[in-house]
């Protein structure tokens, strides 16, 4: 049975299906909910189910090489999936999205064939259009330019959504050039938002329900976006203004640089209420030689001066890294010191990962490349100290009370999932209507992962 055309009709919204895969990290998530928003409007449902889907999206990662790699076997699977389709007398468009396209582009067509489009993260907005053009043009389409025109303006406003806690991205690629990164290749120069438009954004997630808002950036408290009065707002001033919606009870941002650590930033942790006390600041080595060779611009001093300082503002705050281990010419010593740096700031919890040469960047062409097995073996050690500092960190939470904000229901009949101030996923047994609304709860038991309590009251 060939599909009757009537699909094709934006005026019958549902009528087809779009499965988004998501990749990577949280900017990948917000822009995959964007791509579903728009496509929304164009006469997409969403669907968890990529056989059942007309339009299968990949929003992939290319930060390693594995993030990389897992995007070729998901096109193999694709490739087989349209092909079934295909027997049933059904279309399937399938497109790459997100940092793989824009690193790779057409050589994502060559090798899998399968790709209608590849589109990369500057041109979501022109999604429907290029989809459209490919299918009548009946070939595949690359589209990895970085367009004149803002993206942010040209996606449709949000869609009502049922979540307790949203992202927002309020500032989008990096002008750091770290050595390792691929960032500054795939998503460009810095870009920040202005005041307004972030304003109009929140407004509308908490008028959608939405208590908990963090803001996205690959270097997000280097943000610089036209203020309100026409001048320049950093990432404090835009929390302050923030702050200020009504019904907005909860503020995050990530990731941020050491060196964009501004003294008015750190400040506002002491100040502001509704922002949260946790940071994700990453320093990815304890070496000054390694920082330096990384291209990273700070010291490992550096670096825990500025953790000293934002202690001192906020006692309480929790706080969270990314670490590589192995990167070229990293010696056991170099080593040691980023195991010292972790002794020394005791972290609530972290990412850490293996160095993975990424193509076009500086430090994939150092000689001094180092043998997997070292890398793993200080990977394991790495991640040892760094389990025992999570766990301490959550038992030591066991007997305190915390506003959770409560987002969604868990495994078990009348279990309930929240957040704590400093993200620790917390389980409790408590009634649906308090999902969306933040309630004390005593915490009772903590596992490595998470922590469990009792409602004390809404
Ligand atoms: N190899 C390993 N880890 C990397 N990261 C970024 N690039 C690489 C790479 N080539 C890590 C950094 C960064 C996080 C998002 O991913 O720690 O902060
Ligand atoms: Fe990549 Fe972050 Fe360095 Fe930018 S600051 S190059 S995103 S690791």
């Amino acid at each position: 049975m060939v599909r009757n055309d009537d699909s094709e009709d934006p005026a019958m919204p549902g009528a087809k299906k779009v499965h988004v895969k998501t990749f990577g990290c949280q900017m990948n998530v917000y822009d995959s909910e964007r791509m579903a928003e728009s496509l929304k409007a164009c006469g997409y449902s969403e669907t968890d189910r990529p056989e059942d889907a007309d339009l299968v999206i990949l929003n992939t990662c290319h930060i390693r090489e594995k993030a990389a790699e897992k995007v070729y076997s998901e096109l193999g699977r694709l490739r087989q999936l349209k092909e079934q389709r295909r027997l049933d007398g059904l279309q399937t468009q399938v497109a790459v999205a997100g940092c793989v396209a824009q690193a790779e582009g057409s050589e994502i067509i060559a090798r899998a064939p399968v790709v209608d489009l590849v589109v990369g993260p500057q041109s979501y907005h022109r999604i429907p259009d290029l989809l459209f053009r490919s299918k009548v043009e009946a070939r595949p389409l690359v589209e990895t330019v970085f367009p004149e025109e803002d993206k942010f303006k040209q996606l449709p406003r949000r869609a009502r959504t049922h979540a307790a806690s949203a992202f927002l991205t309020v500032q989008e690629g990096c002008d750091k050039f770290c050595t390792f990164c691929v960032v500054p290749y795939t998503r460009g120069m810095e870009y920040s938002r202005s005041v307004a438009a972030v304003v109009g954004e929140a407004t509308e997630l908490v008028q959608a329900g939405v208590a908990e808002i963090t803001l996205l950036g690959q270097n997000v408290n280097g943000y610089h976006g036209e203020s309100e009065n026409g001048g320049t707002a950093s990432l404090a001033a835009l929390i302050k203004r923030l702050a200020r919606i009504e019904g907005l009870e909860r503020i995050r941002y990530t990731t941020s640089h050491p060196r964009d650590m501004s003294d008015d930033l750190i400040e506002i942790h002491a100040t502001e209420r509704k922002l949260m006390p946790y940071l994700h600041l990453p320093f990815q080595s304890g070496s000054d030689r390694v920082l330096a060779a990384m291209n990273r611009k700070h010291s490992a001093a550096e670096y825990l001066d500025i953790v000293a300082r934002i202690r001192r503002a906020r006692p309480d705050i929790a706080l969270s890294t990314d670490i590589i281990v192995g990167f070229p010419g990293e010696t056991e010593a170099d080593f040691a010191a980023t195991l010292r740096v972790v002794e020394e700031v005791g972290f609530a919890q972290a990412y850490s990962f293996k160095y993975s040469p990424r193509p076009g960047t500086p430090a994939a062409k150092i000689d001094a490349q180092l043998p997997e097995s070292i890398k793993i073996e200080r990977l394991h050690r790495l991640q040892r100290l760094l389990d025992s500092q999570q766990t301490r960190f959550n038992a030591s939470c066991v007997g305190r009370t915390f506003p959770v904000l409560f987002e969604r229901s868990g495994r078990h009949e009348g279990q309930l999932i929240g957040r704590s101030p400093y993200l620790q996923p917390v389980h409790a047994f408590a009634a649906a209507d308090l999902l969306g609304r933040i309630v004390s709860v005593e915490i009772l038991g903590a596992g490595p992962n998470s922590l469990s309590g009792v409602i004390q009251a809404a």
